[in-house]
């Protein structure tokens, strides 16, 4: 980027360069340091029925706490995370990550759902989160119930600006339902693109949990 000659804002940012801050030129410098070598384009997949309707009032990224609920809701705690990639293989900044998903009974938050009376009020169903400069976006959830007869999954959706640039779902590593399942076999070899691997850990207070990572490629070129 050239700013005018003479100008205040390059002067600030050429002398906090050289004193190692992060100024102007060194950030877009360590952006670049984190771009990657596009090898695959995550697949859309179908949205489903189950896109909220009504959004709930929490909506943040840790689907594990609902304000002012008195419980936590059943099922292991699931903590996953990722990079936002544009198709130029830098890091997307300012994106929005949407979840939604069911309870630990396998029931979501919509009223299309004929379980919706028995849902966990306990469990906050969907999420956001938003990328920060280096991509990155995390959540704190459940694994998804038991969802026979497809596999379990979480649905994610992208957006920036307004605009939607991705609607998938993330599935997990061996399971069972995958191999019959239709919406799953649509992305064909691309779907290795959707799965989580997840390892088990520890969290700060020493409970277990599943740990997973699945980072997202988007066709789109923000960055140029
Ligand atoms: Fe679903």
């Amino acid at each position: 980027m050239q700013a005018p000659q003479g100008h205040p804002a390059e002067e600030v940012s050429a002398a906090s360069q050289e004193e190692g801050d992060l100024g102007e030129v060194s950030v877009e410098q360590d952006l670049e340091a984190l771009r990657i070598e596009v090898e695959y384009y995550t697949p859309s997949q179908t949205e489903g029925p189950f896109y909220p309707v009504q959004m709930p009032d929490d909506r943040d990224s840790d689907l594990f706490v609902v304000d002012g609920a008195e419980g936590r809701p059943a099922g292991e705690i699931l903590v996953f995370e990722g990079t936002v990639y544009d198709g130029a293989g830098m890091p997307v900044h300012g994106a929005v990550v949407e979840i939604w998903q069911t309870d630990d009974n396998g029931i979501y938050m919509h009223p299309g759902d004929s379980n919706s009376s028995r849902r966990d009020v306990n469990f906050q169903s969907y999420g956001e989160s938003d990328t920060g400069p280096d991509g990155r976006y995390s959540f704190r959830t459940i694994m998804p119930g038991d969802y026979n007869p497809r596999p379990r999954h979480i649905h994610v959706k992208v957006r920036m600006d307004g605009r939607e640039l991705l609607t998938t779902q993330f599935y997990f590593s061996n399971d069972p339902n995958a191999g019959t399942d239709r919406i799953f076999a649509g992305a064909g070899a691309e779907v290795s693109a959707l799965i989580m691997e997840i390892e088990e850990g520890l969290d700060s207070e020493g409970n277990s949990m599943l740990m997973g990572r699945r980072d997202i490629v988007l066709r789109d070129i923000l960055s140029e």
